[in-house]
C-alpha cells in the first residue's frame, strides 16, 4: 500500500497501460491514467473510485500538455512517477516498406508524446526523496540494435558520429572544433571504422559515447 503516492500513465486505456493503472490503483496509488476516449475514463473512474482522476487527452497534439497541466494543478500536489507507455504498433518492419507518413505518426506519439506528457508534469516532479519518469520502450528501441538493423551481417557498417562542439552556425557558444578539424577528424576516423564493426556511437578524435 503507497499511501499518497502518485502516478501518472499515458495509454491507460487498454493494454499494458491500463494494466499499469490496475496494478498502482489496488496498490492504493493516487492514479491519473491519461486516456484518449471519454468511455474509458468514465469506466476507469466508476472502477476505481476518488482515488482515481483521468485525464483526457490526445498526445499526438500540444493540446494535451495544457490539459495534462489543469489535470495536476487541480487534483495533487505532487507526482511521484510518470509513466509515458502511450504508443502504436507499426505496420511494416523492414525498411523498404515503411513509409515516411508511418514514421511521423510513430513519432508523434512515441517521442512527441512522451515529450508532452513529461514537459507538462516535469514541475510536479518535485518528491525531494525520489521521483521517476519511466518510458516505456521496446528492444526495437534498442539504438545499438537499430543502428544496424536489417544490415547487420551485410556490407553496409551504420554509426552515429557526434562531431564535436563545432564552432557553426548551429553550435553551442562554446564550440571549439573548427568545421575543418571536425571533418578531418571524421575522415581519419573512418580508416580505423572501416575494420571497426558497426552500431556503435562515436566522438571521432576522442571515443565512444553511451548510447
Ligand atoms: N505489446 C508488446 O509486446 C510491447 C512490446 C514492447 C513495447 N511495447 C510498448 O508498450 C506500450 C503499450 O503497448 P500495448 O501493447 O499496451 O499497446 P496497446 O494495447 O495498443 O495500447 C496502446 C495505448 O496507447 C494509447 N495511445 C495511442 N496513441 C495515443 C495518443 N495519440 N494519445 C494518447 N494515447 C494514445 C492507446 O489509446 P486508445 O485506446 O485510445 O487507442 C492505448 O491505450 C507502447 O508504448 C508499446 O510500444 C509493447
Amino acid at each position: 500500500m503507497s499511501a499518497n503516492r502518485s502516478v501518472l500513465i499515458t495509454g491507460a486505456g487498454r493494454g499494458l497501460g491500463e494494466a499499469l493503472q490496475s496494478a498502482f490503483a489496488a496498490d492504493g496509488w493516487t492514479n491519473l491514467p491519461l486516456v484518449r476516449k471519454a468511455e474509458q475514463s468514465v469506466r476507469l473512474k466508476e472502477r476505481w473510485g476518488g482515488a482515481c482522476v483521468p485525464i483526457v487527452a490526445d498526445l499526438s497534439s500540444d493540446g494535451a500538455i495544457a490539459t495534462i497541466e489543469k489535470a495536476l494543478g487541480e487534483n495533487v500536489q505532487g507526482l511521484d512517477v510518470l509513466i509515458n507507455n502511450a504508443g502504436l504498433g507499426g505496420k511494416a518492419s523492414r525498411l523498404a516498406d515503411v513509409t515516411s507518413g508511418e514514421i511521423l505518426e510513430l513519432f508523434g506519439v512515441h517521442c512527441l508524446g512522451a515529450f508532452r506528457a513529461t514537459q507538462a508534469a516535469a514541475p510536479w516532479l518535485r518528491n525531494p526523496d525520489r521521483a521517476f519518469v519511466i518510458n516505456v520502450s521496446s528492444r526495437l528501441g534498442s539504438l545499438a540494435r537499430n543502428a544496424s538493423g536489417e544490415f547487420a551481417g551485410s556490407n553496409v557498417s551504420v554509426f552515429a558520429v557526434h562531431p564535436g562542439k563545432v564552432q557553426t552556425a548551429s553550435g553551442s557558444s562554446d564550440a571549439d572544433v573548427p568545421p575543418a578539424v571536425a571533418a578531418a577528424r571524421i575522415l581519419r576516423w573512418l580508416d580505423a571504422a572501416e575494420r571497426d564493426g558497426s552500431a556503435r556511437f562515436v566522438e571521432p578524435g576522442v571515443g565512444e559515447l553511451p548510447w
